[in-house]
C-alpha cells in the first residue's frame, strides 16, 4: 500500500519550461499508489506531450473544452473532473496561470477546472527570477494564499533564461513529499533516515569467479518498502540482487563486496535514526583476488581465505543514538546464538531466522521470524510474507 493509495490527484500543467519535469512527477505520484489525471493548458503541450503523460498516468489527458476528434464533439466536463479530485496540483504554475487564478479568468480548461474545484489546491510556481520577484506576482501569490491555496516555495539555482536565482519549480520528489505529508500528517518515521543493508555480497576469486551465497535481498527490500511507507527516507545498500525498489523515498546504493558495503555504511550511518543489517555478508573472502582469470591448466587446490569486516559489529561499536537491528541466520542452537549476537554486537534487537523451517530462508517470499529485544524478550511470529514480516519488525521497533 502506497502512501497515496486510493487518492485521486489532478495535475494541472501550464506552459513553462519546467513542464518537462512533469512526467517524473506523474510517475512518482502513481508509484505512491494514487490515481492521476492530467489537464494541460494549450501552451503546456509545447513543452511536454500529452501522449507521454497519458501513458504514465494511464488516463486521457485533457486540454480543451471539447473533444474535437469525434464527429460529434463531446464536452470535457470540467466540473466532474474538479469534483473527482481529492487534491489539485498545478505544476508548473506560470505567472500567467497564477494571475488568471487570482482573477477568476476562465479561458482554458485548466482554469475552468480550478475554479470548479472544491478540493485542496497546491501550486508550484515556476518562472524567471525577475518575474518571480515582481510585485504583481508577489501580490498574486499572497492572494492565492488568502484563498486557501497551498503555494509551494520555489527553488533557487540556474534558470532556463541563463540567469541564476529564485524561480525554479520545486523538484518533483519534493512536491510529492509535500503531498504525502498533507495526506499523512503523522507518520512515525517522518523526517527520519533509515539505513538498511540487503542481499548477498560477492567476494572475487578472480575477475570471473566469486564466493557468494543464496541471499535474494527480498527481506531487506521489504524492510526498505515498509520504512518508506512509515515516512522514512531510506538508504538501501544492497549486494547483487534482482529485487527492484518501488518507492520514491528509497535511495538504492548498489555494492558488490563486503568492503564496498562497509564503505557505503560508514558514509551514511552517522546520519540515520535506525540501521538494520539484513544483508547476508560473506564472512570470508579470498586472501588474494587474482588480477587475471585463473586458467584451468594452472589448477586450484585451495583458496586461502581471510575474514571480511563485520559491518554490524562496526555499527554497534560506533553507535551514537541509532536504533540498531541485526539478523541472525542459524541452523542450530538458534535462540542462544541469536542472543549472543545481540549482546556481542551491541544491538537493540535481533531477528532470528531458522533455516530449519522449509518455508523460511533465502529465495522464498515467506519467512518465519523470532524477534528478540534488548531485554532478551523473545517473540515468535507465524509464517508470513516477507512484506508482512517487515511490517511486524517495524511494529516491534516502533513499539512505545
Ligand atoms: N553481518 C555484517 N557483516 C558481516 C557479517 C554479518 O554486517 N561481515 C551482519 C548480518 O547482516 C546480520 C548479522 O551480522 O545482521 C549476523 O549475521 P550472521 O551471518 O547470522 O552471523 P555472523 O555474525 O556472520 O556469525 P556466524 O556466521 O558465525 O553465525
Amino acid at each position: 500500500m502506497g502512501l497515496l493509495s486510493g487518492k485521486k490527484i489532478l495535475l494541472g500543467i501550464s506552459g513553462g519550461i519546467a513542464a518537462y519535469k512533469t512526467p517524473f512527477l506523474v510517475r512518482q505520484i502513481v508509484q505512491h499508489g494514487a490515481e492521476v489525471k492530467v489537464v494541460m493548458t494549450p501552451s503546456a503541450k509545447d513543452f511536454v506531450t500529452p501522449l507521454t503523460l497519458a501513458t504514465l498516468s494511464k488516463n486521457p489527458v485533457l486540454s480543451t473544452f471539447t473533444a474535437t476528434d469525434l464527429d460529434n464533439p463531446v464536452w470535457n466536463d470540467h466540473v466532474e473532473l474538479a469534483l473527482w479530485a481529492d487534491l489539485m496540483l498545478i505544476a508548473p504554475a506560470t505567472s500567467n496561470t497564477l494571475s488568471s487564478m487570482v482573477q477568476g479568468r476562465c479561458n482554458n480548461l485548466l482554469l475552468a477546472v480550478y475554479l470548479s474545484s472544491k478540493c485542496p489546491v497546491f501550486v508550484a510556481p515556476a518562472m524567471d527570477l525577475d518575474m518571480y520577484s515582481h510585485p504583481s506576482n508577489k501580490r498574486n501569490l499572497e492572494a492565492l494564499v488568502s484563498y486557501g491555496t497551498n503555494v509551494l516555495p520555489v527553488g533557487e539555482g540556474f534558470l532556463a533564461s541563463g540567469l541564476e536565482g529564485k524561480g525554479r519549480m520545486m523538484e518533483p520528489e519534493e512536491i510529492v513529499s509535500k503531498i504525502v505529508d498533507f495526506f499523512n500528517p503523522s507518520l512515525p518515521l517522518k523526517g527520519k533516515k533509515v539505513l538498511i543493508t540487503a542481499g548477498p555480497t560477492y567476494e572475487a576469486i578472480d575477475p570471473v569467479r566469486f564466493i557468494g551465497n543464496h541471499a535474494s535481498g527480498k527481506m531487506g527490500f521489504a524492510l526498505a518498502e515498509v520504512a518508506a511507507q512509515h515516512g522514512a527516507e531510506v538508504i538501501l545498500i544492497s549486494g547483487p540482487t534482482h529485487e527492484k525498489i518501488n518507492h520514491p523515498s528509497i535511495l538504492l546504493e548498489k555494492v558488490i563486496s563486503a568492503e564496498e558495503m562497509f564503505t557505503s555504511v560508514k558514509k551514511h550511518y552517522p546520519q540515520v535514526a535506525i540501521a538494520i543489517a539484513a544483508a547476508a555478508v560473506a564472512d570470508f573472502k579470498p586472501k588474494n583476488s587474482a588480477k587475471q582469470k585463473i586458467k584451468k591448466q594452472q589448477g586450484l587446490e585451495s583458496i586461502p581465505m581471510i575474514p571480511t569486516v563485520d559491518i554490524l559489529a562496526y555499527m554497534g561499536e560506533h553507535k551514537s543514538g541509532q536504533f540498531l537491528l541485526g539478523f541472525a541466520l542459524e541452523t542450530e542452537n538458534e535462540l542462544e546464538n541469536a542472543k549472543n549476537k545481540l549482546t556481542q554486537k551491541n544491538l537493540d534487537g535481533i531477528v532470528l531466522n531458522s533455516l530449519r523451517d522449509p518455508e523460511s530462508g533465502f529465495t522464498v517470499s515467506t519467512n518465519k521470524i523470532t524477534y528478540i529485544d534488548a531485554n532478551s524478550t523473545v517473540k515468535e511470529f507465524p509464517l508470513q510474507s516477507k512484506l508482512d514480516c517487515a511490517k511486524t519488525i517495524f511494529g516491534q521497533i516502533l513499539k512505545p
